[in-house]
């Protein structure tokens, strides 16, 4: 048996993009249209159907929840705020707190206004001052009823997917480019937080708890070679360091600009270098099938005891750490169980080894739209009917939801 601590947060997450529907002020919108990827669509009308979505929430005993306000419903052109949009969010936030549930809110999550994407989009020096315009009017408004913010989601994957490999819009494959946005966004953090806890100052509301959600896998050389050994370092340390290291190196205060850390953890690489190169240091991985793991319907793999690694390597910045995603996408809800089970074993032990962990929330809270991959991978512990938007609670949420309740993982 295996205790959590009293006041530990337990819940889902979830992102606009991916579940509201209709998002027709976005890039990712503009982007589906032009290219015949998979269409968000309606997704899963999580915008009408909040109030229902947070019952089952409260339902599964979820004391915390995490969602994102998507930028382009907000400012859907240069400087156009809209109340109207202001106001749903609001009750969104309002819907949780009736139910005593922590709201934990990303302001931005991949995706930007259609405006700002056209002017540049995050390559645009102008794209920090306009974010923290978005951020300023966002927090203001809705400090009195927030206290965790996620200022930015993964960044070292937006940077990569959109601007180096080509994937996400507005797919470039420059790497010069990249190194202007990682620029950007790790001041766009830096000041942000900065502008959060000084707005909380002058409405005199207690200190926010201000992060971002770091993406964070753990790497493994195959065989026990020496370049295999030292590109997987380096690998860790730049992939799940090195965002991190670059806001405590640009921000003047020379601490780190986070009160906590928040990471995303699915899955590992196994590292095999097909020769010494640049390229290869950051992306050759075992391609041969003799690593027997169990993997994920996308294909990754399952390795809890990564995650444990990854919380002992974070140790050193003496910050309390979130779980803010964590999850399987597959079509087999007793696998979901499992991966939850041994993830959460692995905290338990990682806090015996005295990692502060604050809290957990698994992705996600519904089966969602996941990018360009479409709704073909199921990550929720809720089955959404794409026809109907009928929500089936599946077993897995309800055996997470014994955990939430008790605090004990058995
Ligand atoms: C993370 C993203 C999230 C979702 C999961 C599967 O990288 O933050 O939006 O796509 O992966």
């Amino acid at each position: 048996m295996r205790k959590f601590p009293k006041n530990f947060l337990w819940g889902a997450a979830t992102s606009s993009y991916q579940v509201e529907g209709s998002n027709r002020n976005c890039d990712w919108w503009q982007w589906e249209k032009r290219v015949g990827k998979p269409q968000s669509g309606n997704a899963c009308r999580h915008y009408q159907l909040y109030e229902h979505d947070f019952d089952i929430v409260k339902s599964l005993n979820h004391n915390a929840h995490r969602f994102s306000i998507e930028w382009s419903r907000i400012e859907p052109a240069e400087g156009k705020f809209s109340k109207k949009e202001l106001q749903h969010y609001l009750n969104v936030i309002l819907a949780l707190k009736k139910r005593n549930i922590e709201p934990l809110v990303t302001l931005h999550h991949f995706t930007n206004p259609i405006w700002f994407a056209k002017d540049g989009g995050w390559i645009n020096q102008k794209s920090v001052e306009r974010y923290l315009r978005y951020c300023d009017f966002v927090v203001r408004n809705l400090a009195k009823h927030v206290r965790y913010w996620i200022t930015i989601n993964e960044p070292t994957i937006f940077i990569s997917h959109a601007y180096l490999f080509g994937a996400w819009p507005p797919q470039e494959k420059s790497l010069l480019k990249a190194t202007y946005v990682e620029e950007h966004l790790a001041f766009a953090h830096i000041k942000a937080y900065g502008l959060i806890h000084k707005i909380y100052k002058e409405l005199n509301l207690s200190s926010p708890q201000v992060s971002i959600a770091q993406n964070v896998m753990s790497f493994t050389p195959c065989r026990n070679s020496l370049k295999n050994r030292l590109a997987a370092y380096l690998r860790a340390k730049v992939y799940n360091m090195g965002f991190l290291e670059r806001i405590s190196m640009g921000n003047i205060l020379k601490r780190m600009p986070l009160d906590f850390i928040g990471i995303n953890y699915y899955s590992r690489q196994v590292v095999a270098l097909k020769k010494l190169g640049p390229g290869n240091l950051a992306m050759d991985v075992c391609e041969k099938k003799h690593h027997r793991i169990a993997k994920n319907s996308l294909g990754w793999d399952i390795y809890p005891k990564g995650l444990y690694d990854v919380l002992l390597s974070l140790k050193k910045y003496n910050l309390p750490i979130m779980i803010t995603e964590n999850g399987i996408c597959t079509d087999k809800d007793s696998q979901r169980w499992e991966y939850i089970h041994d993830h959460l074993r692995y905290i338990c032990l990682a806090m015996k080894k005295g990692v502060k962990i604050t809290g957990y929330l698994y992705w996600s809270l519904m089966d969602n739209f996941e990018w360009d991959k479409g709704f073909k991978p199921r990550f929720g512990i809720v089955d959404i009917n794409y026809k109907t938007y009928k929500r089936t609670i599946r077993k897995s949420a309800k055996k997470f939801a014994e955990v939430c309740r008790t605090g004990v993982l058995r």
